[in-house]
């Protein structure tokens, strides 16, 4: 709690005596320095001044749980039933993991501020600095098993697309199954996770990362082209605002799936599809097929023209390869 309270003197990027944070949380500078040096845990870079005090260069703009709910679009207040904001965690959707292992209700949403073990999809870790980016999964529960959920991590990518436009963020593309690209570099990327019944009742996570302000420290350890929203030259957005618009069309879309099916979303994916009609190769396990793709199914699986006509497919390991 202490290091929370620090973090939200020191976001406003001013200068901040050692007596200040004293007196803030009732403590000796010793101790004050000892909070301090928790900072670097969290690879917060404090600028400390002789005789005068502590600033973060540039300041902070951390996740606040009353400007969230400020911004959130009408439709999602009712279905967002708790937001766990957290300093530090290993991954969101791991949380929301451990959490829907208790049996926390439809609409529970964890967002972290830094997370040790971000993961991606096909065993990738997922860079996550303190305060740069936006991270956070959100809680599901499906009634009807595996078999209503097909399409929802495609449907996922157009609501996330459609709530980055409301935000300001315009000409982002989809390539299938979910990344959401920028100019052919990923911006945001979904990873979807079950538990329970796939016959029956089960609980879907929705993890969720968006690259803002990526840091060089974690740029470097990218294995992939990238993009945030500060190579886009426009101004960055408050992290809780674009959380909040988020929230406003993925929690909806939850609550809605299970009625709508992919069907509805199929013409949206395919309008925002980066490799529609373009010549791929598809990594499927050990098989690679050539194509062209012409669409996905209501399913949510990718069409391809081959050389033996049209086929699909779902899921699992598959990777895109521009064949242009
Ligand atoms: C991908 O590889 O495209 C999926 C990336 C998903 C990252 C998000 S960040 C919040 C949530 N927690 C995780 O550990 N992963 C997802």
């Amino acid at each position: 709690m202490s290091v929370e309270k620090l973090l939200s003197v020191l976001a406003d990027g001013e200068l901040h005596s050692g007596e200040e944070f004293g007196e803030l949380l009732g403590v000796s500078r010793a101790a004050v320095w000892k909070q301090l040096k928790k900072l670097d845990d969290l690879g917060v870079s404090l600028e400390s001044i002789k005789g005068r005090g502590y600033r973060l260069p540039g300041g902070l703009d951390l996740l606040s749980a009353k400007r969230i709910y400020a911004s959130l679009p009408e439709a999602a207040l009712p279905l967002l039933t708790e937001l766990e904001l957290m300093m530090q965690v290993d991954s969101t959707n791991s949380r929301a993991m451990a959490r829907a292992a208790d049996s926390v209700p439809s609409g529970y949403v964890c967002a972290a501020e830094q997370q040790t073990a971000g993961r991606g999809r096909r065993g990738r870790p997922w860079q996550s600095p303190f305060a740069a980016n936006l991270y956070f999964s959100i809680n599901w529960r499906f009634t009807g098993g595996a078999a209503v959920l097909e399409g929802l991590s495609l449907a996922v990518g157009v609501a996330v697309v459609e709530a980055l436009a409301c935000a300001g963020v315009t000409g982002l593309e989809l390539k299938w199954p979910n990344d959401i690209l920028c100019h052919g570099k990923k911006l945001a990327g979904i990873l979807l996770e079950m538990t329970g019944d796939a016959a029956g009742p089960c609980q879907v996570v929705v993890g969720i990362g968006v690259n803002i302000n990526m840091p060089e420290s974690a740029a470097g350890q990218i294995d992939q082209p990238w993009a945030d929203l500060r190579s886009l030259g426009a101004g960055l957005p408050c992290r809780s605002d674009l959380l909040a618009t988020m929230l406003g069309g993925v929690l909806p879309l939850l609550g809605d799936f299970e009625r709508k099916g992919f069907s509805t979303y199929r013409e949206a994916f395919e309008r925002l599809d980066a490799f529609s009609n373009r010549p791929v190769f598809l990594h499927l396990g050990g098989e690679v097929v050539v194509g062209t793709v012409i669409g996905v199914d209501d399913r949510g699986s990718i069409l391809l023209d081959t050389a033996t006509g049209k086929r699909s497919f779902n899921g699992g390991e598959v990777s895109l390869r521009s064949a242009e």
